[in-house]
């Protein structure tokens, strides 16, 4: 078992596309085990991405982010990190397969209405950025 974080993102949440996306990552065989909802204060936007700051999309990207509320989840599941980011599709929706999650709900390579891990390392991080242990409910991943 694994675990991932994901983000249904504002353009998504604003869309009532929630249950939508869920539905979606439950029938692929990932499991929430943690979600809440919550508003991104501009710091908070500007350190879960502090990696990409300097490139040309951070600023807009973090103005998207802190736009309106946004659902954090942790995934869990045989090879959640892959799988997430199966059923999300890439990055740019324009790009992404057919039946993915983006190629059928996002607005733009940034209103790409999800986020996913890319890594262990990457999920771990991001996982604690918004959760605490006792805030997980799954068993030991
Ligand atoms: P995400 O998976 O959350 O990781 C970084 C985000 O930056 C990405 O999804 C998009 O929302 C955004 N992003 C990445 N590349 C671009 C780009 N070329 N132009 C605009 N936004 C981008």
């Amino acid at each position: 078992m694994e675990r991932t974080f994901s983000i249904i993102k504002p353009d998504a949440v604003q869309r009532n596309l929630i249950g939508a996306i869920l539905q979606r990552l439950e029938n692929n065989g990932l499991t929430v085990v943690a979600a809440k909802m919550l508003h991104l204060s501009a710091q908070q936007a500007e350190e879960f991405y502090a990696e990409h700051k300097g490139r040309d999309f951070y600023e807009p990207l973090v103005n998207y982010m802190i736009s309106g509320p946004i659902i954090v989840q942790v995934l869990q599941g045989e090879n959640a990190i892959a799988k997430n980011r199966e059923v999300m599709g890439v990055t740019d929706p324009s790009k992404a397969a057919q039946g993915t999650i983006r190629a059928d709900y996002a607005l733009s390579v940034r209103e790409n209405s999800v986020h996913g891990s890319d890594s262990p390392e990457s999920a771990a991080r991001e996982i604690a950025f918004f959760f605490t242990d006792n805030e997980i409910c799954g068993r030991n991943a």
